[in-house]
């Protein structure tokens, strides 16, 4: 018989909820056990799993309840969709129970719980991962095989962002962003820019420089070693279309994919839109390429997260790396930390921690 993944997932708000449906598109893992604050949520989520013939939920819910869950021997994989306060709390004693991990995002909400992620996937053995679907947005998966191709040259100079108009939005997450200084949710522009510029490789983040506008705008300028650079943007709180900029600058190249897809190689015709968007695309890998596949016929609502959950549980079935690893899931994660810590110093510039130099 088919081996599957057996998760457990703590949190089943909107996210949470997406997420149990999205697995039943996953043919090699299965959720074993949910866990939420609300009866209501476990129920409405152990009701959806019934009506797909999947008995035997192991259902918790209270305050207390998801470290029950994460006792659980028959779990590999728990899956935390819960609001940014509790991520990393819930996955270091995941970790310590022996599960693998992979948090939504940010994985942290601070310098310091970023450092428990990377220890504690050193005290345990256990692996830590961040659920940062943008990293599978299909014109990045492009880019970064056009990149791998060297089509580009040197790349100097990234854009990341997340625009997107939330104004009407009353849940915690309008709350906390309040409450933030600089950039609370780094993750979605960051992710993509730092894998083009192989940061926690070849090259490391090593300082930011931050500025928020009064109406929440915020503005980080990120320093590599090398001495390129990135602008990440935050922006929920104007009418701005949605955005996550993914652009780069290279030495024979210009490449974004909003607001407009564009592609311009030295020596050959400006591509934009569609053009743009199918050569890009046309650079998939095979893998890639048979995972578009099959999301489509499955008819997935979005390419993206399903090619991450299928990388996700490979991995954890053959053991290998995971795509985003737990130094990339701090370091993303702790621009949230740092980039206040800017904004509140008048915007000087503050260092970023090397997470992969840990002992
Ligand atoms: N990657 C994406 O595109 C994307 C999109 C939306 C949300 N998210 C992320 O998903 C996460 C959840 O966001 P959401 O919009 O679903 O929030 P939500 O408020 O709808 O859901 C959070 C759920 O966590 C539960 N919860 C809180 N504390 C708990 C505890 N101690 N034990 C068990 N359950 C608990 C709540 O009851 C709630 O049901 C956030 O990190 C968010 O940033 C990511």
């Amino acid at each position: 018989m088919e081996r599957k993944v057996k998760i457990g997932i703590i949190g089943l708000g909107q996210r949470g909820m997406a997420t149990v449906e999205r697995y039943f598109a996953i043919h090699d893992a299965e959720i074993i056990a949910v866990s939420d604050l609300l009866e209501q949520n476990t129920e409405r989520a152990r009701q959806l799993l019934l009506r797909h013939g999947r008995t035997n939920i192991s259902v918790h819910y209270g305050e207390h309840s998801w470290r029950s869950l994460c006792q659980n021997p028959e779990i590999d994989l728990v899956l935390i969709c819960t609001d940014w306060s509790s991520h990393t709390r819930m996955a270091v004693n995941a970790m310590q129970q022996g599960k693998d991990v992979a948090i939504e995002v940010p994985a942290a909400t601070s310098v310091e719980e970023c450092w428990q992620l990377v220890h504690t996937t050193h005290d345990t053995g256990r692996r830590c991962t961040m659920l940062e679907n943008c990293c599978y947005d299909t014109f990045h998966l492009g880019i970064m095989q056009m990149k791998a191709q060297g089509l580009f040259g040197e790349i100097n100079y990234c854009e990341g962002a997340y625009i997107h108009d939330l104004r009407s939005d009353q849940g915690w997450m309008s709350y906390t962003v309040s409450d933030h200084m600089g950039n609370p949710y780094p993750t979605h522009g960051l992710g993509p820019a730092c894998q083009l510029l192989d940061i926690n490789q070849t090259d490391h983040l090593v300082s930011l420089v931050s500025m928020s506008a009064t109406n929440k705008i915020n503005n980080s300028l990120i320093r590599t070693a090398q001495g390129r650079s990135i602008l990440l943007q935050f922006d929920e709180r104007t009418p701005r279309p949605y955005s996550r900029m993914q652009t780069l600058c290279a030495t024979k190249a210009y490449v974004q994919k909003y607001p407009l897809p564009t592609l311009q190689i030295d020596g050959e015709p400006l591509l934009t839109g569609k053009d743009a968007e199918r050569r890009v695309e046309s650079y998939h890998d095979a893998q890639t390429r048979q995972l578009i596949e099959e999301g489509r016929r499955l008819e997935v609502p979005n390419l993206m997260n399903y090619i991450m959950d299928r990388r996700l549980i490979a991995a954890v079935l053959h053991g290998k790396p995971f795509d985003i690893s737990v130094y990339d899931a701090a370091l993303w994660s702790s621009v949230t930390e740092l980039s206040a810590r800017s904004v509140q110093q008048g915007s000087k510039p503050v260092d970023i921690p090397d997470f992969t130099q840990s002992n």
